[in-house]
């Protein structure tokens, strides 16, 4: 047991409070969520964007490399009403079609391709130990992971969604700040242009002092073990990163995304619904500023993220990272290694925590 042996690890089941956060978009590989586990920590694989069979594959993958308990994670959204395409979005998306050699858009709008009622359904017949959500309410999807006997964690940007998440019985609320890459977990974003953006520093006490009973995970921005005592001495039970391990040797990020992640300054993550529809923090690059440029809006989630999706594919298979999706926090400056493994990483996020404590009590327990 060490002094980073929160109540979220004992009710858990984890030996430190740290979770690697589920992250859509081939990155969250067996390797890296095993390896979490092993640690001590909480890996997370993304179900998004994943057909069923992959995600039973995945799951059945972690669970020959582990036997710590993992957590399996899903994006809960409702279906949007098939819209038409502004010409000016056809125009857009046309045009960085031709940039990359592929063929103007037809006008039809491509299906989702997601499946979220079997993705569950593999969820629950895997028996994962937890299941965690964002976007929305667990709802009948938390119902039957609790009643299945699964741990269950929801993600809030604001105390109203929090305090929903709680009165929907869930075991331990991700409290994601503006900082965050990657998504916004905001639960209705229409009318806010970026989602809701408080920062981590003001949103985890805030819901540590309203929400005593539930362990409270601190996420956005927290790079390092001075993060990790940050976070805990705001009220937060355990740290939820991202940004932080898209980097290691077990993440499958595209070598041209980690490359771009490994120079970025810190201005470079900016808030943009380009890609998906919805807002979501990432490297700028020629795609997100076209958009900002154009000022046209996006197709609602995730219709956007179908029309953008062969865009992304040509650029991955191009390895040109002005037209992917490269999602990063404001905290991606700090992270500038790609040699550590993520069991080095999280040694390391408990190897910084114990020097800053030793800072202050002159290496006293
Ligand atoms: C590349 C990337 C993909 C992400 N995908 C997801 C996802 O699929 N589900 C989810 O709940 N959160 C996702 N997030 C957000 C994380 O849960 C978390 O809030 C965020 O990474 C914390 O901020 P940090 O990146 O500064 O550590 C993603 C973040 C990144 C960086």
């Amino acid at each position: 047991m060490n002094r980073y042996y929160t109540r979220f690890c004992e009710q858990f089941s984890l030996q430190v409070p740290i979770i690697q956060a589920g992250m859509a978009g081939g990155i969250t590989s067996p390797e890296l969520v095993a390896a979490v586990s092993e640690a001590g920590g909480l890996g997370t694989l993304a179900g998004a964007y994943v057909k069923p069979d992959e995600l039973r594959q995945a799951i059945r993958r972690v669970k020959e490399l582990t036997k710590r308990p993992f957590s399996v994670n899903l994006l809960l959204y409702e279906e949007p009403q098939t819209e038409a395409a502004a010409p000016q979005l056809v125009s857009w998306l046309n045009q960085l079609r031709a940039e990359l050699g592929l063929a103007p858009w037809n006008g039809e709008i491509p299906p989702a391709g997601e499946d979220v009622d079997a993705c569950f359904a593999v969820i629950l017949e895997e028996r994962v130990p937890v299941f965690s959500v964002a976007f929305s309410l667990p709802g009948k999807y938390g119902s039957a992971a609790k009643a299945a006997g699964m741990k269950l964690i929801g993600m809030a940007t604001t105390l109203d969604e929090a305090k929903a998440l709680h009165a929907a019985g869930v075991d331990a609320i991700v409290a994601q700040g503006g900082e965050a890459g990657g998504h916004r977990g905001t639960f209705v974003v229409e009318g806010k242009p970026e989602g809701e953006c408080i920062g981590t520093m003001a949103l985890v006490p805030l819901l540590a002092d309203a929400l005593p009973d539930v362990p409270i995970i601190a996420a956005g921005g927290i790079m390092d073990g001075r993060g990790l005592v940050a976070a805990l001495s705001l009220g937060a039970d355990g740290i939820q990163a991202g940004t932080r391990f898209l980097t290691c040797r077990e993440s499958t990020a595209h070598a041209a995304y980690k490359e771009r992640l490994l120079t970025a300054k810190e201005t470079e993550p900016r808030i943009t619904r380009a890609f998906s529809g919805r807002p979501a923090r990432g490297i700028e690059n020629r795609l997100m500023q076209s958009f900002a440029e154009s000022g046209i809006s996006a197709l609602p989630y995730p219709l956007q993220n179908s029309l953008t999706r062969e865009i992304r594919a040509a650029a991955a298979r191009r390895g040109d990272s002005e037209y992917m999706s490269l999602w990063a926090g404001q905290g991606v400056a700090l992270a500038r290694r790609s040699d550590q493994s993520a069991a080095e990483i999280i040694q390391e996020y408990i190897n910084q925590a114990e020097q800053v404590i030793a800072r202050w009590c002159g290496g006293g327990s």
